[in-house]
């Protein structure tokens, strides 16, 4: 008797129906009348005494079993009639073979704050909509000067501008915070400019900024030079440029060397070696003042790049214009886990 309620068990456990009139004809079977179960109560007064505890578990288990069984085949069935075709079996494991992909300018994003993250620094971010103070003003550009033609700006009104680059937060994260700091910035900008293979009129940078007591120049090239080899490859090399920005001094430009030909000269870096990625300086202490932090007691620089450009010599793209044109095609050859 065990035997067969034991098997009993199983083949309820193991039912499949294809037809709502197959889950009635399981419940005939063993819950009906002149059912299994009915039959197996009948005849277990005659189990020895000693087996009546197990076999009357196994009894109400074949019973409960069912039941639950019945129940959870009638509701599946039910389900289906309402949804019709559009039946969704929510417990059915996700299908992983259709998966998008991110956009290159991301994965490049992401890359940068994870290098910065791990060398402490934190993210910070400011509107694309900024008034000329942020802008403009406290990054030492003043008005009227010439150093504002720098930027061909998309303007609002006299006092607002779409930001031309993302050192605008840095004003702002200093204007809300106190030394030490250390941030990026990564964020949306726009310029005036007519869009070709090497520029756009909405780009994407990353500004940094780090301010501190003794912060020197020495800081800010290490700094950049373990960006460099994280982003580039252990081999990279980095080169300063003596430049000019209105919100640093002195002020650099910075190249690495070209990863495609390895410094030894190719079309890409026009037989230079190097590629332009950023610029960079010491924050102006004007700048320090205009922000609220003590110039004599503080120094810090700052260094802002092109998210476009890193991932144009990363993944050797020569249009620009592609990151922005959504082609499926150009866009499903990245994958990433960042
Ligand atoms: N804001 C500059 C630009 O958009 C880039 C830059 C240069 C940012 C030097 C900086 C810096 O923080 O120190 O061209």
């Amino acid at each position: 008797m065990k035997e067969r309620i034991e098997k009993l068990l199983a083949d309820v456990e193991a039912f499949k129906a294809e037809k709502i009139e197959e889950v009635e004809q399981l419940r005939i079977k063993i819950l009906g009348k002149k059912g299994e179960l009915n039959e197996l109560f009948a005849s277990f007064k005659e189990v020895a005494n000693d087996q009546k505890k197990e076999v009357g578990q196994l009894l109400n288990q074949l019973k409960v079993k069912t039941q639950e069984r019945i129940v959870e085949l009638s509701s599946s069935f039910a389900q289906k009639e309402e949804k019709g075709d559009n039946f969704l079996d929510l417990s059915l494991p996700i299908s992983d073979d259709n998966l998008g992909s991110r956009h290159p300018l991301s994965i490049v994003k992401n890359e940068i704050i994870d290098i910065f993250s791990r060398i402490g620094y934190s993210i910070s971010e400011g509107p694309e909509i900024e008034d000329d103070w942020h802008n403009f003003s406290a990054l030492n550009f003043p008005k009227e000067h010439p150093a504002r033609d720098m930027q061909d700006t998309f303007f609002i009104d006299k006092e607002h501008a779409l930001r031309t680059h993302t050192s605008s937060v840095q004003v702002r994260v200093m204007e809300n915070s106190t030394p030490p700091i250390r941030t990026i910035s990564p964020g949306r900008v726009f310029r005036n400019e007519a869009i070709s293979a090497r520029a756009h009129c909405i780009f994407h940078q990353v500004e940094g900024l780090y301010i501190d007591k003794n912060v020197s120049f020495a800081d800010l090239k290490q700094t950049l030079l373990y960006f460099a080899k994280e982003m580039f490859g252990e081999k990279t090399e980095i080169r300063l440029r003596p430049s000019y920005f209105p919100f640093t001094e002195p002020s650099a430009e910075v190249d690495v060397s070209c990863n495609i030909c390895s410094g030894k000269g190719c079309n890409v870096c026009k037989h230079t070696g190097f590629l332009e990625i950023l610029g960079c300086g010491m924050v102006d202490p004007n700048v320090l003042e205009n922000c609220g932090i003590d110039s004599k007691v503080y120094t810090g620089f700052a260094f802002g790049m092109g998210v476009e450009r890193i991932a144009m010599l990363k993944y050797q793209i020569n249009d620009l214009r592609m990151f922005f044109e959504n082609d499926i095609r150009f866009l499903n050859q990245f994958k990433s886990t960042i």
